[in-house]
């Protein structure tokens, strides 16, 4: 992208009319900013801001440009717009900005499209994206069913709460306002709504608002069923929020045993709090901690969980059905950064797990790096084995092979999950089951 839009974009404070944003000074960076000034600012004349380098002018520009509503002024490496306007208008202005740079940024151009342009515009694979989802599906059927799956909105899956009520009871409750069936007879608490349903339709029925159902993608429960949280045990649920498999553990366990579910950030732990309120989870404590500060700490103790869930933060390629925006999000730097905080979220997670516990790692992504790659870095590393897991749904085995690295054979033993598979969105899910005490330390080992 042209210009740094993380820096560029900024929440506007209480009562704020005065705008100071930052970025990078470079020909794009103008170019970008002179086609949103044109567009939305016609009467805006920026022509001016090449003459205006070097500090000494900054002051006097200042003065001079108070009639105007923009000012670009351009100080060393770094171009500052200042913005004088009443708060309705920055928000505004703010928001066209964000909204062009987005676009920009997903387009590869300065090109700019109205915001009913851009709906009507199909959103595709950024080439890159394409390019690595035709190595991991070389089959051109594959590939394209992929392709046409990804732009049709995802199924609506419902998870019964049996905390609060049978399936059987709910299904009666449901069959009345909805075309419902329960596609999996092992798990009668999946409940596929087969009808189209207006916006919001689902999370505002009652029997949502009681807790008697947890809305869910049928590929997110499958970490759960492959964990397979009994009563009495102690679970951990490392990165909990929103609280979609913490809710399907606690009633697994038949809010029995002890539950700790544990996020980073406060926003997140109070969605992921109302969540258990709502589902009545009485076995579950929730903590509020980075996962490796909190494994760090727990490790140092004699206490060791049961079974562990590591829902990693990833890139979130399996979404695309049920959000678009990763079409636009996507980018390979992400997944390298995220491949280095999983493999560590694992490596501090397994000194916290019993001998002969499971861990179950999961991820909403297909890239290897995310996937594999984290599952290869636990087995050449720690005493870890992978289990065969069986899932309701058609898993594909885990590769071996990824841009020249050769990942061990055991992470075959992993389950991907695509969405043309199953008519779902995509996951990958792996079990492990810790073979002996963690002893070296791990915290030395390159990651
Ligand atoms: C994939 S989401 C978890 C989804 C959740 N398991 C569910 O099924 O509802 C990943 C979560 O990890 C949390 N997270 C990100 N960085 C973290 C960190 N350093 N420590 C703990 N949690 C973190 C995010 O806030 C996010 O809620």
């Amino acid at each position: 992208m042209a210009c740094g839009t993380k820096q560029l974009i900024k929440k506007l404070k209480n009562e704020e009319t005065h705008l100071e944003l930052k970025l990078e000074n470079n020909e794009d960076s103008l170019l970008s900013l002179e086609a949103v000034f044109k567009k939305f600012y016609p009467d805006f004349k920026i022509a001016n801001y090449r003459k205006y380098k070097g500090e000494k002018w900054i002051d006097d520009l200042y003065e001079s440009a108070k009639e105007l509503k923009f000012m670009i002024i351009i100080k060393g490496e770094k171009i500052r717009l200042k913005v004088d306007a009443k708060r309705d208008f920055l928000k505004k202005f703010l928001n066209e900005l964000e909204n062009f740079f987005e676009w920009a940024e997903y387009t590869g151009t300065e090109q700019f499209m109205t915001r009913d342009e851009q709906r009507n515009y199909k959103y595709k694979m950024k080439p890159l994206f394409r390019e690595r989802m035709q190595k991991l599906l070389p089959g051109k059927e594959d590939f394209a069913e992929f392709e046409k799956i990804i732009h049709i909105p995802p199924r609506n899956y419902v998870r019964c709460n049996t905390l609060k009520i049978t399936p059987k009871e709910l299904m009666q409750r449901l069959s009345k306002k909805w075309k419902t069936i329960q596609p999996f007879p092992q798990h009668d608490e999946i409940i596929l709504v087969e009808q189209e349903l207006a916006p919001g339709e689902l999370g505002n029925a009652i029997e949502h608002l009681l807790g008697y159902y947890y809305i869910q993608e049928v590929c997110s429960m499958m970490s759960v069923l492959a964990l397979s949280p009994e009563k009495d045990e102690f679970v951990l649920d490392l990165c909990a929020s929103p609280g979609s498999k913490t809710s399907q553990t606690a009633a697994k366990m038949e809010n029995k045993g002890t539950l700790m579910a544990n996020d980073l950030k406060q926003d997140r732990i109070n969605i992921l709090s109302a969540t258990l309120e709502r589902c009545g989870a009485t076995n579950t404590i929730i903590t509020k901690h980075d996962a490796i500060a909190l494994c760090s700490k727990l490790s140092k103790t004699n206490f060791r969980f049961d079974k562990i869930l590591l829902d990693a933060p990833c890139s979130g390629e399996g979404t695309l059905r049920s959000s678009s925006k990763t079409f636009l999000m996507w980018n390979p730097k992400i997944i390298i950064k995220f491949s280095r905080q999983q493999k560590k979220f694992l490596a501090f997670a397994l000194k916290c797990l019993k001998v002969g516990g499971t861990l179950v790692y999961s991820t909403c992504t297909h890239t290897p790096e995310e996937d594999e790659e984290v599952i290869d870095f636990a087995v050449k590393n720690f005493p870890v084995k992978v289990e065969a897991i069986n899932l309701p749904l058609k898993c594909r085995q885990g590769i071996t092979e990824w841009d020249n690295k050769v990942y061990s054979e055991e992470v075959k033993k992993s389950c991907r999950i695509y969405p043309q598979d199953n008519d779902s969105e995509g996951f990958f899910v792996c079990k492990l089951t810790l073979l002996d005490e963690i002893k070296d330390k791990w915290e030395d080992k390159n990651i």
